[in-house]
């Protein structure tokens, strides 16, 4: 519906209380909410999950998920309180038994950690170095998710995130 990235930042987030008439996202500090309706029903929200536990949907939180999602023109989002949440969650969430998962040698400490207990549960590890032509020589088939960030910490090695991309497109690779 906004057309400017600037407009989609203050409107995108689709909120709107009948009740008040509140436009504006307010910060709902409620843990728990009262999951039946007036008539019974669960009180659905738009991801089809009831609505009754901050935890796992909190109608603050799910206004910046649909912000987000419209600027980085995605199918959906979620947010967590912290970065270790979401990586942890994220690549969980993605990685069975027997999956490869390819990072660079110098992502966050606590990441390398987490892929590193991810070995006992039987999914391949590669790490690489940070350098764009290396991390292009690892995307292959067998690797299901590439884990990058940039700048690296603490080198400040700037990846191509474009080529990268580009690779895990044509490999059928996820690139978080
Ligand atoms: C690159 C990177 N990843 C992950 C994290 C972890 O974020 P959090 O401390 O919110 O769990 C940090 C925190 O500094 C970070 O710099």
């Amino acid at each position: 519906m906004y057309k400017r990235d600037d407009t989609v930042a203050i409107h995108g987030h689709e909120y709107f209380d009948p009740i008040s008439g509140a436009f504006i996202v307010p910060i709902y500090q409620s843990a728990i909410f009262k999951h039946m309706d007036e008539e019974g029903r669960l009180r659905s929200t738009d991801r089809g999950t009831d609505l009754k536990y901050s935890r796992e949907e909190n109608p603050t939180v799910r206004a910046l998920e649909k912000l987000l999602t419209k600027l980085d023109s995605g199918e959906d989002a979620l947010c967590f309180c912290s970065g270790m949440a979401a990586i942890s969650t994220t690549l969980i969430g993605l990685l069975d038994k027997g999956d490869k998962v390819l990072i660079t040698k110098e992502a966050y400490g606590t990441t390398i950690e987490l892929v590193e207990d991810l070995r006992k549960y039987s999914i391949e590890v590669e790490m690489v170095y940070p350098d764009t032509e290396k991390i292009l020589e690892s995307i292959t088939k067998d690797v299901k998710v590439v884990f990058l960030e940039t700048m690296t910490n603490p080198t400040l090695k700037v990846i191509d995130i474009k080529e990268v991309a580009k690779a895990c497109l044509d490999e059928g690779v996820l690139l978080l």
